[in-house]
Formats: structure tokens, sequence, C-alpha cells
């Protein structure tokens, strides 16, 4: 049996750790926001390659509120992927303005840069890339272009805490990065969690009054606000667990490494491989006659998963967007052919060549 994610055994590693910082919160009773917080926006801000972090309750609302410190609403388009969770896009229609799609690059799977500028209209106002499985996308011509034209950029990388482009870390590219620390993301609190990141103060101030109902002052709501903080145990936890993160990323790395090299002589395709540090959140490989492919491995105790197989241009909630099948051909290929193989830190090797072989069963029927 493989499982597809294992949290009890990062659990036992850290059991006594993570037990003692749960019951520090409970003795001081923070439960929201607090010491433990402030502490970890501190850390992951640093971490980030970012001066601010404000901690929340859900990437969700990290999107949600880095689009509304931009003041963007009605009338304006956000220029994204439509090969991500749907809360990316959830996220721009919440504010009221437009999701844009451009098609994603069929090699690396995140925004196609080449297709930007076609897409920008004088309504545009952010471009919103999604950094993908855990790999940054092409930020050198992303960041080119919204520079050029006058854009802002706000980060998805709810899957990629730590990846790199040039040195340069995931959400530190853009003027806002937005994490998830959904259970089994990288960066996994104990519960819902998300955060934003920010070098620029006024934009972070903004965060911060809107996640706490609008208030710069107790009782003094000065802008429509929303209860969006971060719970002192989920601080607490990911202060823990970002301190083991860089160590669990070299093993998502190391675990890549060796299923690309098993993969070689299987008839799918591995992740492409660059320099840039990619943080394997999900190791998807391509894979034709995907459902049968993983019917095949589930029966042979193999857990998989597809992220994901409807892309949002076509999901029932954005019909009004008037998009149809055929108008982003890769993101929809992808989506038919995307098979998530198991990947967590403290998968064994021997899971992954059961894995390997299973699929290779599977694919030759
Ligand atoms: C790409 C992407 N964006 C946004 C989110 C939303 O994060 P959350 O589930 O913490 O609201 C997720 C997480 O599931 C995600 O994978």
């Amino acid at each position: 049996m493989v499982p597809f994610l294992d949290l009890k055994a990062q659990y036992a590693e850290i059991k006594d750790e993570v037990n003692a910082a749960v019951m520090g919160v409970i003795e001081s009773c923070q439960f929201v926001l607090g010491d433990e917080v402030k502490a970890f926006e501190d850390d992951f801000a640093a971490y980030c390659q970012s001066d601010h972090c404000v901690a929340l309750n859900s990437g969700t609302s990290a999107l949600h509120l880095a689009l509304l410190a931009l003041n963007i609403g009605p009338g304006d388009e956000v220029i994204t992927v439509s090969s991500t969770f749907i809360a990316t896009v959830a996220a721009i229609r919440y504010v009221g303005a437009t999701p844009v799609f451009v098609d994603v690059d069929k090699a690396s799977w995140t925004m196609d840069a080449n297709l930007i500028e076609a897409a920008i209209t004088p309504k545009t106002k952010v471009i919103m890339p999604v950094h993908l499985h855990g790999r940054v996308a092409d930020m050198g011509a992303i960041c080119a272009i919204a520079e050029k034209r006058g854009l802002q950029i706000i980060e998805d990388a709810a899957q990629a805490h730590g990846a790199q482009h040039n040195e340069k870390r995931a959400g530190s590219f853009g003027a806002i990065g937005c994490f998830s620390y959904y259970p089994g993301k990288n960066l996994g609190a104990y519960g819902e969690g998300g955060a934003a990141v920010t070098n620029d103060a006024k934009l972070a101030h903004k965060m911060r009054v809107l996640r706490d109902w609008g208030q710069e002052e107790k009782h003094h709501h000065a802008i429509q606000g929303y209860n969006a903080r971060m719970d002192g145990i989920q601080g607490a936890v990911l202060r823990v667990k970002l301190r083991y993160l860089d160590k669990w990323t070299e093993a998502r790395r190391a675990h890549a490494t060796l299923y690309d090299e098993l993969l070689s002589d299987i008839d799918c395709t591995a992740p492409l491989a660059t320099n840039d540090r990619h943080v394997y959140h999900i190791y998807s490989v391509l894979v034709d006659e995907r459902d049968r492919v993983q019917k095949a491995l589930g029966d042979a105790g193999i857990s998989t998963n597809i992220h994901y197989p409807i892309p949002a241009h076509l999901q029932g909630a954005h019909t009004d967007l008037g998009y149809k099948n055929g108008d982003l051909p890769v993101t929809e290929n992808l989506g038919s052919i995307f098979l998530s193989l198991p990947m967590f830190p403290e998968l064994s090797d021997d899971q992954i060549s059961e894995t390997v072989d299973g699929l290779r069963k599977a694919i030759n029927g």
C-alpha cells in the first residue's frame, strides 16, 4: 500500500515540539493572532525574502485580501490561468473583478508568458500567475511584461513555499505573494491557514486592517473588513514546522529525482527538469488513458490524485464568463492526462519503486 500523503508520519517526527507549542497557546489563551502568530509572521517573511507577512485564516483569504489591498474591483480584469485550484478564480470573483484566462505552457505547465500581451486590455490591472505543483512560473518574463504595461502582480504561491527561480523565492516577485497552509501543503497547519507576503508596508498594513474587520483602532471600522485572522494554535504549529521545511523540501526533491530516473523507460511524461528549486508539492506525470491507469494503480493499492481534472474555465460556477471547450487547449489537455503520484517527505525509496512498477504495469495494460 502506498498512500498519497501521510500526515501522521510527519506528526510522529515533530510530536513533542508541536504538542508543547499547542499547549503554550492554550496556556496563554492567545487563541486568535497573538505572540505566536506575530513570531511566525516574522519567520515566514524572512523565509520568503520579503519584508512583511500577514497571517490569515486561509490561502483563499490571502488572494482575496491581496486583490482588495490593490483596490481591484468591478470593471477590472485579472489575467490568470485556468489550470489551478478553483480558489484562484474564486478570489478574483469575490471582489467583482473578471478573470481573463491565458493558456499554460505545455512544458512547464505554468502561465504561458507569450500569451499575456494579447490578453491585456485597458481594464487589465493585475497578472496572477500560479506556481502550480510547486514550480515558480516564468516570473522573469511575467515581471517584465507587468513593468512595461504598468500592471501589478499577485502570485498564487499556495503550492510553492520555498520554491525559487534564479535564487529568488516564490512570493517575492510581485506586489503580493499568497500562500496556503492547508494541512496537506508543504507547510501545512493543523487546520486552515494562509498568509500574504509583501515588501510594501502600506499594503501589509491594509491587509492587517482588512483581516480584522476593517479596524485601525478597536471599535473603529474605517473600511469594510473581514474575519480573516490566523488562529494562535496555527501560528504556533507553523512556527515549529517552518524549521523543518527545508529538510522536508530536500526530501521531496530527492524523491522527484528518483521518480525521474525510474520513470525514464516508461511511456509517460515527468515534470520538466530545470535548475530552479521546484518544491514538488505535487509530482504529476502525463499519461494517456489516465482514468484507466489511475484505476489500475488504485487496485494495486497505490493512491494517486489529479490536480486538476476540470479546468476553472469549464466549471459550472464560471460558465457566465463565456469560455468553452477548446479555448485553452493546453490546459484542457493537461486536465485529461495529469496523474499525481504519491509525494510527501517521509515517502520511502521502496514506495517510489512500488509506485513506478505499478505505473509500468498499468500503462502496459
Ligand atoms: C493554487 C491554490 N490557490 C489557492 C488555494 C487556496 O488555499 P486555501 O485552501 O488555504 O484557502 C490553494 C489551496 O488549496 C491552491 O492550491
